[in-house]
């Protein structure tokens, strides 16, 4: 496959990055994962603004403008194969001589991106979709959640203990038991027809796709929505409990370890929701 490393468009087996890299050595850079399927990216926009106030949290100048990256985005999904790609860009504040942990001064931020397959989207369908049953945990990540970090060792960690448990994801909550989001998604429930998720602020990834389901949700249909702190127990007695991620979309969980949502149905509204991502996500 074909990537991008620092401006040029390299076979992946040539890409070499410094291990003095700050990326390598403190975890220190931003990243996105945006699908593209056919041609059509789903929250270009929103994906590259979030790239934006992460290197600004870093105090990473952009190396490219958004045209260059759109540009980039599509460059990299024509020279690789396969109908639907997501992209992972990352940056990196560069490599130093030393390794110290001040901001080395004129580094070059290290751009690296490349492609994978991702399924197209089936057709949305209360017996056919994969049924997320998941962990939850304790949200033991930092308190800066809100950038996309490429230092990913709480969310790894967080990810791994749904595995040893047979899972898929872990939703977490933090310190008051208040939901938080998922290990690599956004969380929703909801609770007689109203749809609820937790506000934006450092506790989690302001998510696109999270984003995008309140946006159609708004325009396209009549629920009612909440944007407010909701707690472990709410979380237990709600009707639906979805995930969201770009790689997702819109995914119902029907177990919370040995607690069943709503006796293991996948929900109605669930079914309007992702019906309604798809239709109107472009
Ligand atoms: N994960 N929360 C966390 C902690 C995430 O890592 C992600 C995305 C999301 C959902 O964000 P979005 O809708 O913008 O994809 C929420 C990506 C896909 C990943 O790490 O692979």
């Amino acid at each position: 496959s074909t990537v991008f490393l620092n401006n040029e468009y390299i076979p992946a087996n040539e890409a070499k990055i410094s291990p003095m890299d700050r990326g390598f050595l403190f975890g220190e850079g931003i990243y996105e994962v945006i699908p593209c399927y056919q041609g059509q990216f789903v929250g270009l926009q929103p994906h590259l603004k979030r790239l934006f106030d992460g290197l600004k949290a870093l105090e990473i100048s952009s190396p490219l403008t958004t045209e260059e990256w759109g540009d980039l985005c599509k460059k990299l999904v024509s020279l690789n194969e396969g109908d639907n790609q997501g992209i992972y860009i990352q940056v990196t504040r560069g490599s130093a001589p030393n390794r110290h942990h001040a901001f080395p001064k004129d580094t070059v931020p290290t751009i690296f991106a490349f492609t994978f397959e991702i399924p197209a989207v089936p057709m949305p369908d209360k017996q056919s979709v994969t049924a997320y049953k998941v962990s939850s945990e304790q949200d033991l990540r930092w308190k800066r959640c809100q950038i996309k970090s490429t230092a990913l060792l709480g969310n790894v960690l967080h990810f791994q203990h749904g595995v040893r448990e047979g899972n898929k994801e872990t939703i977490l909550f933090n310190q008051h038991n208040e939901l938080t989001e998922a290990s690599s998604s956004n969380v929703f429930i909801v609770k007689d027809k109203v749809i609820v998720t937790p506000p934006l602020d450092n506790q989690i990834l302001p998510g696109v796709t999270r984003h995008i389901l309140l946006n159609v949700l708004r325009e396209h249909s009549d629920f009612i929505i909440e944007e407010r702190v909701i707690t472990h127990q709410e979380v237990l007695d709600a009707d639906e409990v979805w995930l969201t991620s770009s790689t997702k979309e819109v995914a119902p969980v029907i177990k919370i370890g040995e607690h069943w949502v709503a006796s293991g149905q996948v929900g109605d509204i669930w079914l309007k929701a992702q019906t309604l991502f798809s239709q109107y996500k472009y």
